[in-house]
């Protein structure tokens, strides 16, 4: 039995576009944009999956997927068992603290016993125990950017990418607490036939980054 490559990426988001070129420029050939969640690669060993980056760790641990495309932060943050196989260099971001933009700033300690919202608790929940600052982490998976003007948080945590997210929502950039980028990620232990489809990419891969360097 010939085997394939399953590989998943975002469906819509800050990586998919990055991603779907990056496949392009290794030659390799699929449908996307087309409403499907799946496509198989016309020249390539490979079947594509398009999910929510938040679920693609958890769908290489299970074995649905064998490759995933996520941002660090989301593999970070994640509790499933995946390797980082190769650093893909796009779709840098940070993750950061952010408060009103008329509320003061005099340093981390100014959180101490206040409430932050974010979709990252166990990145956010490291930082504060390392900066020694007891905060209330309220966990929340989407529209972070909204719990200050609703009145359930006094500050977020979350993805800043360009900065206009935290602008349109009246907020301020205080403190970076981790720097993301694209990564590639596997199972820790793939069969054979695919470890060997996982080389051929992974040398595509490189020779499309070194071209760029
Ligand atoms: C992040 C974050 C903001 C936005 C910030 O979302 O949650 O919504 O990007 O980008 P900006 O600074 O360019 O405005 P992400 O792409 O991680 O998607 P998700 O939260 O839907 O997973
Ligand atoms: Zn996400
Ligand atoms: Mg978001």
């Amino acid at each position: 039995m010939s085997s394939i490559l399953r590989i998943a990426l975002q469906k819509s988001g800050r990586l998919s576009e990055d991603s779907y070129q990056l496949f392009k420029e290794c030659g390799i050939r699929f449908d996307y944009g087309t409403g499907k969640l799946k496509s198989v690669s016309s020249n390539f060993p490979a079947e594509f999956l398009f999910l929510r980056d938040d679920d693609i760790p958890g769908y290489v641990e299970d074995g649905v997927a064998d490759l995933g495309i996520v941002g660090e932060n989301v593999a970070v943050e994640s509790t499933h068992r995946i390797e980082t196989v190769h650093r893909l260099g796009f779709s840098k971001c940070r993750l950061s603290l952010a408060i009103p933009r008329a509320t003061e700033w005099h340093g981390i300690q100014d959180l101490a016993g206040k409430s932050i919202a974010t979709s990252y608790p166990r990145i956010l929940g490291n930082y504060l125990h390392e900066q020694n600052v007891s905060a209330e982490i309220h966990e929340i998976s989407g529209s972070v950017e909204i719990a200050p003007g609703i009145g359930l948080a006094e500050a977020i945590c979350d993805i800043v990418s360009s900065g206009s997210t935290l602008l349109s929502n009246g907020l301020k950039e205080v403190e970076v607490i981790f720097r993301s980028e694209a990564i590639l990620i596997a199972r820790p232990t793939l069969e054979d036939e695919k470890q060997n489809l996982l080389e051929k990419l992974l040398f595509r891969i490189k020779a499309v980054q070194a071209a760029k360097n």
